[in-house]
């Protein structure tokens, strides 16, 4: 791959069934790696609050540090898409929204921002969509709402529940989201969201059949050290090297043979 991927790429890719393939990265010397392994798009992820800064959940990432790690990745970066996660707190307004938006783009050369919510935010993706920032939606496990879940659990297990993440990913590509986030929820779910929604739509913990998956780094890499949900494989146990493990992921994504039916839930 020569060219930087770009959104009407990824829309492309979803076009012409071509996987897409996505992990986390918050440093130049990953992001190096994992742009020669041919990742398609690096998340930047509110998740280096557990896996670097070693904290109990994402609550406490500020949009400095996402500036920060996010031109970390941007430096080491020169064909995938940047994805940069907006913390908790970073969008409460759509006017606090643009202008945090606008500094990890600007400082920190992402090419799209994305954010946890259903229609609350509405007003708030309209907003960035309208400001020309790619908008990439979060659904289902959403962590920074990690204390009103009181864990980590699988979402729309229940049918009201999951007919009100069907209708905020549809409210969502409407007001201008330009792909979608699906974690932790059942594979039942993730079909009746993909037959509803035109944008591409990258899993975790979401099934096989999304238009790409998402993992975060530290986690397929063995390097987090305390239990991991059943959608994590680790790919570095059966790899040489970082690199041949990410080229295995990438790849694993693209031929559908990751994830499998033990990745995903019911
Ligand atoms: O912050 C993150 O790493 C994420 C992924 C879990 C999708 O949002």
């Amino acid at each position: 791959m020569d060219k930087k991927l770009t959104l009407s790429g990824i829309r492309n890719m979803k076009a012409n069934g071509e996987r897409i393939a996505c992990l986390t990265a918050y440093d130049a010397g990953f992001a190096q790696i994992l742009d020669q392994a041919g990742v398609d798009i690096m998340l930047v992820g509110d998740s280096l609050g557990m896996v670097v800064q070693g904290k109990e959940s994402t609550l406490p990432v500020t949009i400095d540090e996402m500036v920060y790690h996010t031109r970390c990745v941007s430096q080491g970066n020169s064909h995938a898409f940047i994805l940069a996660d907006m913390p908790f707190m970073s969008y409460a307004t759509p006017e606090q929204a643009v202008s945090n938006a606008g500094r990890l783009m600007k400082e920190g050369a992402a090419h799209g921002v994305k954010l946890e919510g259903g229609r609350e935010i509405i007003p708030t993706v309209s907003r960035l969509s309208h400001a020309g920032i790619p908008v990439c939606a979060h659904l289902g496990l959403l962590p920074q709402s990690v204390n009103k879940y009181g864990g980590y659990r699988v979402q729309g297990r229940d049918p009201e529940q999951a007919l009100s993440i069907i209708e905020d990913a549809n409210a969502l590509e409407t007001a201008g989201a330009d792909m979608l986030v699906l974690e932790c929820v059942p594979r039942s779910l993730t079909e009746q969201i993909m037959d509803v929604v035109t944008i591409p739509v990258i899993g975790i913990g979401a099934g096989g059949n999304c238009n790409g998956q998402v993992l975060v780094l530290y986690d397929m890499l063995g390097i987090t050290q305390h239990k991991l949900p059943r959608f994590v494989h680790n790919f570095l146990s059966d790899a040489d090297s970082i690199s041949a493990a990410i080229v295995a992921y990438v790849q694993a994504v693209k031929q559908g043979t990751f994830p499998q039916q033990e990745h995903g839930y019911d």
